[in-house]
């Protein structure tokens, strides 16, 4: 037996049609938006293992869904409970706000109560959709997020990781707060789950446990593998050179360039403590990571 529609569903109080008292996780539906990338994937697979029921969406995803198309966002809500938001490629680009304010707005007139907003912490061009999941009202939390692990393992940087030297617009004397995108969706699920809804109405502040170069993080990967390597830090303007040199569309190396001189000028090189808040444990730490990803074979090449 299950709940037909969400208006008869509320976090915490799952009342069958009968007045029968079901198990929460047994009508609990969450829709996972960027279910094939790097944090949905692991949004999806924590909230399986909850016990919630999970629609795995994107345009490849086993549910359609387009943010370009808002012809396929109402199969994807209709029904569920709650929903992360992955804005691909970036929260911070310029057609973020107006996406993200209308399907939030969209998800409240279904019935999707409860919004989790992947952000990036200290990436000024993320507030107006921010600003714009708060205003659609409903349970909405925002998670402003460190720079991932994963990005050493997974996605554009992943091909240089893996050979010896990675140039990135880093400074080389900046230390920032890597996060584990599985912390991220440990998060995200304990705030999709929390049965009194405390997380409501709040940004939380992820970052790992600890403050690292770009040169230790890549250390910790030629620990983890065995094959030296070594960080080139340059200038967010050359970097964006490079990035015109391989053909990036110049709108968006314009955007890079200007989110990079910004997000790595030191604003995030400090830790906070909402990860253990949330998860009561501490984040896992880059070593950790890169152990794990070096044994799983992430920079094996070819
Ligand atoms: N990288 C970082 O360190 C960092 C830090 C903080 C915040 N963030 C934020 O993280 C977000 C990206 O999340 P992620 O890294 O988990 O994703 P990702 O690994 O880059 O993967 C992108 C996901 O979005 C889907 N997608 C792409 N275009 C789509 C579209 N038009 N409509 C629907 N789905 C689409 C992709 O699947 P399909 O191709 O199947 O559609 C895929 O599942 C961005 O908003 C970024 O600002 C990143």
């Amino acid at each position: 037996m299950g709940v037909s529609g969400s208006a008869m569903f509320r976090w915490g109080r799952a009342q069958l049609s009968g007045g029968m008292t079901q198990s929460e996780h047994e009508t609990r539906t969450v829709l996972v938006t960027g279910a094939t990338g790097r944090t949905g994937s692991r949004v999806a697979a924590a909230a399986r293992a909850a016990g919630l029921t999970v629609r795995a969406a994107s345009r490849s995803g086993a549910v359609p869904f387009d943010w370009a198309d808002p012809g396929t966002w109402d199969a994807a809500l209709a029904g569920a409970d709650g929903a992360y938001l992955a804005y691909p490629s970036d929260i911070g680009a310029p057609d973020a706000e107006a996406a993200v304010g209308t399907l939030a707005r969209r998800a409240m007139e279904l019935g999707v109560r409860r919004t989790v907003l992947l952000s990036a912490r200290g990436e000024d061009q993320a507030r107006p959709a921010e600003e714009a999941l708060a205003a659609a009202g409903g349970d909405w939390t925002v998670l402003r997020c460190a720079w991932f692990h994963q990005n050493f393992s997974e996605g554009p940087l992943r091909e240089q990781v893996s050979g010896p030297e990675l140039v990135f617009a880093a400074p080389p004397e900046l230390r920032e707060p890597f996060l584990d995108v599985r912390d991220i969706a440990d998060v995200t699920v304990a705030v999709l789950d929390a049965p009194d809804g405390r997380y409501a109405g709040r940004t939380l502040d992820l970052t790992g446990p600890e403050l690292l170069t770009w040169g230790e993080a890549l250390a910790a990967v030629a620990a983890a593998t065995g094959t030296a390597r070594t960080y080139l830090g340059v200038p967010a303007a050359a970097y964006g050179d490079a990035l015109r040199g391989f053909g990036v569309p110049e709108d968006e190396v314009g955007f890079l360039v200007e989110l990079f001189t910004t997000l790595l000028d030191g604003r995030n090189a400090a830790l906070s403590g909402d990860v253990a808040e949330v998860l009561g444990r501490a984040p896992r730490a880059f070593g950790e990571f890169a152990e794990e990803a070096a044994a799983a074979g992430a920079w094996k090449t070819p």
